[in-house]
């Protein structure tokens, strides 16, 4: 593993001339990608005490993949596609259940048990167990969604290919996230803890703990928080303005879920093998 890493981060160093046609690169990056894909390597590991590692060299060999990989044209009926990657496949023997209208880049991962509604995923994203991505909830590139969590309708999970360097987007076991929410550019929400509708979180956005009005991070919802999108004044120059916030609101005992969230089981069953 440490090789194939290793001869990784020498094809990114050379990747303003690569192309194609350079067999060897291409070689050691559809490797990674088939790894990717199928759960071996991954771009974001969360270790069970919360602390997150990114493995920088999984990231490049995404990027190397774009570039070695030339335009190719696919049909669908009579939809017309023309791109560098292909979809995922074999969800049967993934246990992954897919609804129509969704797609998942191969070279994400899809744990046994994931339910996709009509929704995207990137590539190099990594979906836990039992979770559900629910109708038009996007979950870009890269970003670590952990097992059983809800990303309610209409979620944008932010990827990082692009912008260069953004931290991978982390959502940790048995979260909730809100409809339309937005977390984007490395933002964290903590395990068990429920985002409110429409929420946007970022790394510039506070969290204010409404108990004691402190705030306690910026971009980062710690475990088992309530939380939901508020504002707060500011004075400039020119005059007061109230700027976004993130409020919690309530904190849950460790493993509770919010009775407004449950999931529910009917939804959940697969009737496929895992
Ligand atoms: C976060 C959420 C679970 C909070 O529910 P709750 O714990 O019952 O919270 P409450 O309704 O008691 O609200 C507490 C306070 O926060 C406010 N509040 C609640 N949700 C809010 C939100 N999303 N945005 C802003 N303020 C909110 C309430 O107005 C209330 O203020 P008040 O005490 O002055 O009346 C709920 O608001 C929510 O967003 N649910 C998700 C809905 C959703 O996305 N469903 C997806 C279906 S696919």
């Amino acid at each position: 593993m440490t090789t194939l890493a290793n001869r990784i981060d020498a094809w990114y160093e050379q990747i303003a001339t690569l192309t194609p046609e350079n067999v060897e690169a291409r070689r050691d990056v559809e490797l990674a990608i088939t790894m990717l894909d199928d759960g071996q390597i991954r771009v974001v590991d969360v270790a069970p005490g919360g602390e997150v590692t990114v493995h920088e060299w999984v990231r490049r060999a995404i990027l190397l993949l774009f570039r070695l990989r030339g335009m190719e044209r696919s049909e669908v009926g009579p939809f017309e596609y023309l791109d560098k990657l292909e979809l995922k496949h074999d969800y049967e023997r993934r246990g992954v259940r897919v609804v129509p209208g969704a797609s998942a880049r191969r070279g994400s991962y899809l744990s046994p048990g994931v339910i996709l509604m009509p929704s995207y995923v990137n590539i190099g994203a990594w979906i836990g167990p039992g979770t559900m991505v629910d109708t038009w909830a996007t979950v870009g590139s890269c970003a670590h969604i952990g097992a059983n969590v809800h990303l309610a309708g209409g979620v944008g999970i932010g990827g990082v290919l692009e912008p260069a360097n953004a931290v991978p987007v982390v959502i940790e076991d048995d979260a909730f996230i809100g409809s339309r929410c937005m977390v984007v550019e490395g933002a964290r929400v903590g395990r068990g803890s429920v985002l409110g509708a429409g929420t946007i979180l970022n790394p510039s956005i506070p969290v204010i703990d409404a108990a004691t009005g402190e705030e306690v991070s910026r971009g980062h919802v710690p475990d088992f928080c309530v939380a939901v999108s508020a504002s707060r004044r500011r004075e400039f120059p020119g005059g007061e303005f109230y700027l976004p916030c993130v409020l919690i609101i309530r904190r849950l005992s460790e493993g509770e879920r919010h009775d407004k969230v449950a999931l529910n089981q009917v939804l959940r069953e697969h009737g496929v093998a895992t």
